[in-house]
């Protein structure tokens, strides 16, 4: 079996993308240090994959750690990075914490892939780095915008050392930069588990829905959009996890040593529609308001999806519909003292 580092393998689309390497016939080996997921996640993952998984607990920001990880698991095929802190508002408060914590980590697993003769390296990058763009689609060639965070900065610092490194030939790289990622294993059973208040779209509407948040606030009906919500490109997460598995299966003959896809649907969804297909889809009425703008949103965000179905011949099959129910059915199963 092809064993696969998942660094944040306990996370979000971290756990989603372990049940798709396990499908795929890949042995996955996470390492998480639990900052940003719950023990029962891990638990119900390998109740789901109906195997034991193993786990090193750990941070990718300690060298010794990942070098031991590296050396105790031998002939390993490759690492998926998902490690990083990702809140966008808190990398403003925090910026040092940011690029110590996303930088560190990174240099870390590229010296071990290096030390360890590693070869293949899935990097989860954001549509972030595009900032605004000029024009939507967004295509891979629209110029990386100065970052308007330090969490974005991290991941086109992160994309420009990995694609550096790659150019020497010791790895074969991908950097897949996520649109906007929702919803949730259709068993209900893993999700989106934000600690604390959440500050993405999806988790806040079924928390609120559920009453156990304070009403969505709508931040901005005023944008030159059609019905003046802002517009992103909302994809399914077992589809962002599945583009991972087709990346790996890609990185195994590619003849590029570095390179970048858009991972998204290719459509445009306002946030007015996806409340809307929310109700419809969930017969939920989500408690909300309309307020001011968020600083740093920007109007609208889609991929152009063209290139990674070229290339790797992957694409988005669930609808915004089918992941806002498996949000909700996520959040339904959701118990207080798992949270
Ligand atoms: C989406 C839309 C908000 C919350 C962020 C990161 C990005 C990636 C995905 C990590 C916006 C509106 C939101 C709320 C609202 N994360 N909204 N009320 O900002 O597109 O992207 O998450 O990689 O890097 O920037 O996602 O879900 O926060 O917001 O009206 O309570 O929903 O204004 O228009 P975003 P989001």
């Amino acid at each position: 079996m092809k064993k696969i580092i998942v660094t944040g393998g306990a996370g979000y689309i971290g756990a989603h993308t372990v049940l798709e390497l396990l499908v795929a016939g890949y042995e996955p080996i996470i390492i998480d240090n639990f900052s940003n997921t719950k023990p029962f996640m891990f638990d119900r993952l390998c109740t789901l994959a109906g195997r034991a998984i193993t786990l090193y607990q750990g941070d990718c920001t300690d060298a010794d750690f990942l070098d031991n990880v590296f050396q105790t698991e031998k002939n390993i095929t490759g690492v998926i990075h998902f490690a990083a802190l990702k809140a966008v508002g808190e990398s403003v408060a925090e910026p040092l914490r940011y690029y110590r914590n996303n930088l560190l980590a990174t240099l870390n697993i590229l010296s071990a892939m290096e030390k360890h003769q590693v070869q293949d390296l899935v990097f989860s990058s954001s549509a972030t780095v595009y900032g605004e763009p000029e024009q939507c689609p967004i295509s891979e060639t629209a110029i990386r915008q100065p970052a308007t965070s330090p969490y974005g900065a991290t991941k086109a610092m992160a994309e420009d050392i990995i694609a550096d490194v790659a150019k020497t030939g010791a790895i074969k790289a991908v950097a897949l930069r996520y649109f906007n990622p929702i919803g949730a294993h259709a068993s209900g059973m893993i999700g989106e588990l934000p600690l604390g208040t959440p500050s993405n779209l999806v988790p806040y509407i079924t928390q609120a829905t559920a009453g156990i948040i304070p009403p969505l606030t709508i931040f901005g009906t005023d944008y030159a959009t059609l019905d003046g919500s802002c517009v992103r490109d909302f994809i399914h997460v077992v589809d962002l996890a599945k583009a991972h598995v087709a990346t790996l299966k890609y990185l195994a003959t590619a003849k590029e040593n570095y390179d970048t896809f858009n991972v998204g649907t290719g459509q445009g969804t306002s946030v007015l529609e996806l409340i809307k297909t929310f109700e419809e889809a969930t017969g939920e009425t989500v408690p909300k308001n309309v307020g001011d703008r968020r600083q740093g949103d920007i109007p609208v965000c889609y991929a152009n999806v063209a290139k990674i179905k070229t290339t790797l011949g992957w694409q988005a099959e669930a609808t915004v519909a089918d992941a806002l129910k498996d949000a909700w059915r996520w959040q339904s199963n959701l118990k207080e003292i798992e949270v």
